[in-house]
């Protein structure tokens, strides 16, 4: 079930404005491949060059969707990989989280993953490619302030295990990654932009990991790099913690 060796790696990659994103689009191109880059911010245009193209959408429109496919074929000839990243943060108490949040964190974060997974089946049976989703250590153990968003993540890992053993017969593996914190600027609406609580808050987090800090964008790219790569062959189904040993401890 493992993509041709030598066949050319295309990747759709979402969020890929962002830190973690960003750093996926840099190491598939390092690495040889091709990339249609994704984002509901326009910033991602920085990525375009003859290695990426880029699409600006809402990842939980259908029509982004199947515009991010149409442009990998029409661009590259083929789609090998998705690696579904996109997705918005949230930290407030249940009493505090709003029905219209949920709803929008729910739709950018696990329906923006459904659609493309579903835009993506047929070019990926094509090519017997990968689907890398973007979990998160909030969808694996129980913490305060996160119900919201925990509840999506633990979502995105049920939708890896459920196309994984629906999408096999085809060829395509799907796995994801559940990052504890990474540095980037994710949590930022939720922190003082400079200052001693942000750097106390921030140092905090750093040291609940047991390795003692959190993971650079650079790192969360790599596992994902190799999760869609033919190296991962017989891997499906499984969410991977990057987390420096937080969820285990
Ligand atoms: N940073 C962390 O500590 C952390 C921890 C665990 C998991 N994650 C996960 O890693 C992934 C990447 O996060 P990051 O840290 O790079 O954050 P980031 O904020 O740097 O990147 C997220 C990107 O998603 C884009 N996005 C948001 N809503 C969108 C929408 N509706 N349509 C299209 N694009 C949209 C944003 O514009 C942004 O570029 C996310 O799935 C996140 O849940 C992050």
């Amino acid at each position: 079930m493992t993509q041709h060796p030598a066949q050319q790696a295309v990747t759709i990659v979402t969020g890929a404005a962002g830190g973690v994103g960003s750093a996926v689009v840099r190491a598939l191109v390092a690495a040889g491949g091709k990339v249609v880059a994704e984002d509901l911010d326009p910033a991602v245009g920085a990525l375009a060059s003859d290695d990426v193209a880029v699409v600006v959408g809402d990842v939980a429109e259908e029509s982004t969707a199947e515009d991010a496919v149409a442009t990998a074929v029409g661009r590259f000839g083929a789609l090998t990989g998705l690696v579904n990243n996109a997705a918005r943060f949230n930290m407030s108490p249940i009493s505090e989280t709003g029905a219209d949040l949920w709803d929008a964190l729910m739709r950018t974060n696990v329906r923006g993953a459904f659609l493309h997974i579903k835009a993506a089946e047929d070019a990926l049976a094509e090519s017997r490619g990968a689907v890398v989703n973007t979990g998160s250590m909030s969808g694996l153990i129980g913490m305060p302030d996160q119900i919201l968003y925990g509840a999506t993540k633990g979502a995105v890992h049920q939708l890896t295990r459920m196309a994984a053993i629906e999408l096999a017969p085809k060829g395509i593996r799907v796995n994801a990654v559940a990052p504890g914190h990474i540095e980037t600027g994710f949590m930022d609406d939720f922190l003082p932009p400079t200052g001693e609580v942000r750097d106390t808050v921030l140092t905090d987090i750093r040291h609940s990991h047991p390795i003692g800090r959190s993971s650079t964008p650079e790192e969360v790219a790599a596992a994902i790099a190799f999760l869609l790569s033919p190296a991962a062959g017989t891997i499906t189904g499984v969410i991977l913690p990057v987390d420096g040993g937080y969820t285990t401890a």
